[in-house]
């Protein structure tokens, strides 16, 4: 059994661990997590963020792998395996690709723009420039459509060479290099963000807490970005998890992944606000923070666009590891569901993904007069993926695990048939039960009536 395991999936739990935290770790961290905090005032909404991620986020995420590695399949065959009867388990298969396929769309789309700006500030044509025109820039850039098409064909391409190599050819060996790399460049950053002149006022925001700024909004905010943040709700953790060894930890390897997720979102924190503040611009610009606001912050610093080509390197290499999560989603479903061999399904699958991905990509575009109920189609599939699809998705995980799959099952697997001692088993299996599906159901009924 072991061996046959070993051979499907990742040869080692650090393997597995960074390979699931690369998925995790992504735009999300480093593009959205600090815009989401600026927007809602700082401190406050992160410690609301660390306990939503711990509390909800890890058991929701063990859940998601429970169910990977048990059945040992696709996202599809995981449920036809554990539920063999109800076909109608068959569905949260079904959402998992549809969801894995739109955000993969979209988010190859920003993913794409990362490339853009490696190449603007290399070449030095950041350099100089008024914020007036660093915006123009922007605008001219993501107004098109051929470059930014290229860019995202690029990504694309890039995302499904890696996947052709195989599981610990391709996933594990380039996660292993990408994520220590990563790691190295988000520290740098934060070195030189903390040593400018004005840095305090970053850090004050950042970690002096201001609770009068917390309302109904800022906690759905820091739901939903923790659900986003840790790919829960799309069959990217059940399908990592179906790579995981049969002797490896599944509580401790969750632990390790919610904790490096968050560790690296906060480090995004430190090295863009007390850049932010020292040079007097606004934390809440919102989603056009770091492409917008920080190549003035560049500017503005000695030897300001080496670190802009680093920051913009970090970003890509952050995006290609999620990419590369939400590609195998649909390839292993191919390749198991379909017989596809796995070049096939990588090669397909990307340019069914690109299909799509061309309708976002100029809904920015020549297409932004295009809207469905009162969105472009970036935002709809945004939307669509965000509000309604992982938040049903993870709610349907939940609810498998916490009233669907008997309680033996889910501890056996928790214990690796009771080798492990499982002790918080009570008190994650009541999570799962009433807390998880409630605070799910709750963000849902939230998102749907706003
Ligand atoms: N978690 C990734 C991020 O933070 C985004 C993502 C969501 C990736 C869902 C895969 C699946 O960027």
């Amino acid at each position: 059994m072991e061996s046959t395991n070993n051979n499907r999936g990742f040869s080692s739990n650090l393997g597995a661990i960074l390979a699931a935290t690369g998925g995790a770790i992504g735009l999300g961290n480093i593009w959205r997590f600090p815009y989401t905090v600026g927007v809602n005032g700082g401190g406050a909404f992160i410690i609301m963020y660390i306990i939503f991620v711990f509390l909800l986020g890890v058991p929701i995420l063990m859940s998601e792998i429970v169910i990977g590695r048990r059945s040992q399949q696709n996202v599809m065959g995981a449920f036809k395996v554990l539920a063999p009867k109800h076909k109608a388990w068959l569905g949260v298969g079904v959402l998992s690709i549809v969801a894995a396929l739109v955000i993969y769309a979209f988010y190859s789309v920003v993913a794409g723009w990362t490339l853009n700006y490696i190449v603007l500030s290399g070449s030095g044509q950041l350099s100089g420039k008024s914020p007036a025109e660093i915006s123009q820039m922007f605008a001219d850039f993501t107004h098109g459509s051929f470059w930014p098409l290229i860019y995202q064909f690029i990504f694309l391409g890039l995302t499904a060479s890696i996947i052709i190599l195989g599981v610990q050819k391709g996933i594990e060996k380039y996660t292993k290099i990408l994520m220590p790399i990563l790691l190295v460049l988000m520290i740098m950053m934060c070195i030189r963000s903390l040593t400018l002149d004005g840095a305090r006022q970053g850090i004050d925001f950042l970690f002096k807490p201001d609770f009068s700024k917390i309302n109904g909004n800022s906690v759905l905010d820091a739901l939903g970005q923790a659900l986003f943040s840790l790919s829960i709700g799309m069959g990217a953790v059940c399908t990592y998890g179906s790579y995981i060894r049969k002797q490896d930890n599944l509580f401790t390897t969750s632990l390790w992944i919610a904790g490096a997720d968050t560790f690296i979102a906060i480090l995004a924190g430190v090295a863009i606000f007390p850049a932010v503040f020292a040079f007097g611009l606004s934390p809440a610009a919102g989603p056009s923070l770091v492409y917008e606001v920080l190549p003035n912050v560049f500017n503005s610093m000695p030897g300001g666009m080496a670190f802009a080509v680093g920051f913009f390197m970090l970003l890509s290499i952050a995006a290609l590891t999620s990419t590369i999560s939400l590609l195998e989603v649909l390839v292993l479903w191919a390749v198991e569901e379909l017989h596809w061999s796995r070049r096939k399904s990588a090669i397909i699958l990307s340019l069914a993904v690109f299909t799509i991905g061309v309708f976002c990509t100029l809904s920015f575009g020549p297409l932004s007069h295009v809207t469905i109920f009162g969105l472009t189609i970036f935002d709809l599939c945004d939307k669509l993926t965000a509000t309604y699809m992982m938040p049903i998705d993870a709610l349907l995980f939940t609810l498998f695990i916490g009233w669907y799959l008997p309680k033996v099952d889910v501890y056996d697997e928790l214990s690796n048939s009771g080798q492990l001692k499982a002790r918080y088993f009570k008190v994650y299996y009541f999570i799962v039960r009433y807390i998880a599906p409630l605070a799910l159901l709750n963000i849902l009924i939230a998102g749907i009536i706003s």
